[in-house]
């Protein structure tokens, strides 16, 4: 077993779930610019998570104007068990040469150094880009995988992240990258 495999073993976990039942220090939303609520798992963790956080996207967003692209902010989880939500902007698909990957890169890195900034231990991501946003599942979890791995390698910081899948397409994948780079690094 190589050194980078020890210290990734037990620091990624993928499940099949609701992102909103998990107890973690933050758990990502799959957000749009306006920070404003939508469908999806954003809409589950606005109603969730209750007014208070749709309050505090709000103040942020009286601030910034909107959130761009592959950018991360944090609020409060409100009601939800995770104490914070850090609600982060995908790419939306649009054939893929349109620079969507290295959004979606960005997604996943701004929100990994935000919980690392705050020191967070337990995360939890949905399958960013993967529903409304039609982002290819397979493709998207190679960048999710990938791109955690790269920042957990490099950081102590969130110490462990969580990929809450919903669906088992989402799942498959995310376990599949996560499995294969694993038996890589193994040999
Ligand atoms: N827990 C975990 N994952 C969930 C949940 C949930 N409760 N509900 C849905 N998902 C999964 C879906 O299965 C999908 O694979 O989240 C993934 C992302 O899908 P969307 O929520 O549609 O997010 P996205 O594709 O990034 O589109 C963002 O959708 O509603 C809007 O406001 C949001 O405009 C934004 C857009």
């Amino acid at each position: 077993m190589s050194h980078t495999d020890k210290k990734i073993l037990g620091r990624i976990e993928v499940i099949k779930g609701d992102i909103t039942k998990i107890n973690a220090d933050a758990i990502v939303n799959a957000a749009n610019s306006s920070l404003m609520g939508g469908g999806g798992v954003d809409g589950a963790i606005h109603s969730k998570g209750g007014s208070a956080i749709l309050e505090a996207c709000k103040e942020i967003i009286a601030q910034i104007g909107h959130c761009p692209t592959g950018e991360a902010v944090i609020t409060t989880g409100g009601n939800l068990p995770a104490k914070y939500v850090i609600h982060t902007v995908g790419p939306v698909w649009q054939g893929g040469k349109n620079g969507e990957t290295v959004k979606l890169i960005q997604c996943y890195k701004n929100s990994l150094l935000l919980a690392a900034k705050q020191g967070f231990r337990v995360i939890a991501f949905p399958n960013i880009s993967t529903g409304v946003y039609n982002y290819p599942k397979d493709e998207a979890a190679a960048v999710a995988v990938h791109t955690t791995i790269d920042f957990l390698l490099d950081n102590p910081f969130p110490e462990k992240v969580v990929f809450c899948c919903f669906d088992t397409t989402n799942y498959n994948w995310t376990d599949f990258y996560l499995q294969t780079y694993l038996k890589e690094e193994s040999k």
